[in-house]
């Protein structure tokens, strides 16, 4: 049986010069859906886990914007451990991915790119409802 990969690392463009570094990301070619919606989190401590669900159908590109987190992925039939601490490179997750995040420095501020707009519904709060969920 073949598995959906868990993510994709995207590498951004980086303009950068003796003033510093700039990434813009546009709907198009090199972003893989329009943005309906940011937001940021920041402000965790270390040892807290955010995150622990999955979403029926939103898409969303995590970026590490300052400092650094890992992202534990997982599908039901593998987890991957992704440490993200590089402004310029977006973490894709598509959807019926069960997400945690943990083990953040002080100073991290993680910027969130989503496909849709919030959505409660669109939520898997409980493990076992996940795995029912993929089985579908
Ligand atoms: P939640 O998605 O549970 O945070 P995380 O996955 O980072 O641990 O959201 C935390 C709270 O913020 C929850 O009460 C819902 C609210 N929220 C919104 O109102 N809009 C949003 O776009 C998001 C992501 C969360």
């Amino acid at each position: 049986m073949v598995f959906e990969m868990i993510y994709e690392l995207l590498n951004f463009k980086i303009f950068g010069d003796h003033n510093g570094k700039l990434v813009a990301l546009e709907k198009g070619a090199d972003f893989p859906f329009e943005i309906k919606r940011v937001y940021y989190v920041w402000d965790t401590g270390k040892d807290v886990v955010r995150g622990k669900h999955a979403h029926k159908k939103l898409e969303q590109v995590i970026i590490c914007i300052h400092g650094s987190c890992d992202f534990i992925l997982d599908n039901g039939h593998e987890k991957v451990k992704v440490h993200l601490d590089n402004p310029a490179q977006g973490l894709y997750i598509k959807n019926n991915i069960w997400r945690e995040f943990t083990n953040f420095t002080p100073d991290c501020v993680i910027m969130v790119l989503a496909s849709e707009y919030y959505d409660e519904k669109d939520y898997i709060r409980d493990y076992e409802d996940f795995l029912r969920e993929i089985k579908k």
